[in-house]
């Protein structure tokens, strides 16, 4: 079985790691290789290259095998952004409704057909040296709607509509959400890389 350490403390994407990648492998989170408190600064411009930071800094600590991955919504209308900034959109410690009324303001009055977003999830991957990354990308594209459908899931979901379902992301809950996310598109893509 080969084992894979994930660059985060977030159980919930370790084992839905777990389940794209199958029995073969094994994810441990950072928690379970001794770096609970290891802080790592995400600064850079992209998601490649906030993923590629967390790779790199965790590797150099284990010399393991990293995964690590990026996500972040892009709207069309502010110039891709928040990008980069989506977790924090409304300020350092922002909650999810802060950032989701923020976004809502700042597309107050813009119609539907402007409104097109995409959420996308780098994962970057780095078996035995931090001089060789291999990226993976997914996205889901949708559009911002004007107030919060739907209960299930967590950040921007209750605003992001998904026209193929005639549903917002926490409407169509977590079991349809996985199969048309933008982490399992990036997840898939991997997991071929592997076979
Ligand atoms: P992270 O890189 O996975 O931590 O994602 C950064 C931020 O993007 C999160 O704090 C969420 O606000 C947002 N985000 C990422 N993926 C999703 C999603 O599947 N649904 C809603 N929001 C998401």
């Amino acid at each position: 079985m080969k084992t894979f350490v994930l660059a985060s403390q977030n159980k919930h994407k370790a084992e839905e790691i777990k389940q794209i990648l199958g029995s073969d492998f094994e994810i441990k989170t950072m928690d379970q290789v001794g770096l609970s408190n290891f802080k790592i600064i995400e600064d850079g411009n992209t998601f490649e290259e906030n993923a590629a930071i967390k790779a790199v800094s965790v590797f150099k600590k284990i010399n393991m095998p990293v995964i690590a991955d990026d996500s972040g919504l892009c709207v069309d209308f502010l110039d891709g952004g928040p990008g980069v900034y989506t977790a924090r959109f409304a300020g350092e410690n922002a909650s999810d409704g802060d950032n989701i009324n923020k976004l809502l303001c700042e597309l107050n009055n813009v119609p539907f057909e402007k409104r097109s977003a995409k959420f996308v999830c780098v994962i970057a991957f780095i078996e035995n040296s931090a001089n060789n990354i291999n990226y993976f990308k997914g996205e889901c594209s949708g559009h911002i709607i004007t107030e919060k459908r739907g209960t299930s899931g967590f950040g921007y979901d209750p605003v992001f509509y998904c026209e193929e379902y005639d549903k917002t992301l926490a409407e169509l809950g977590e079991d349809i959400k996985n199969t048309i996310s933008h982490r399992y598109k990036a997840l898939k893509a991997f997991s071929e890389f592997l076979k």
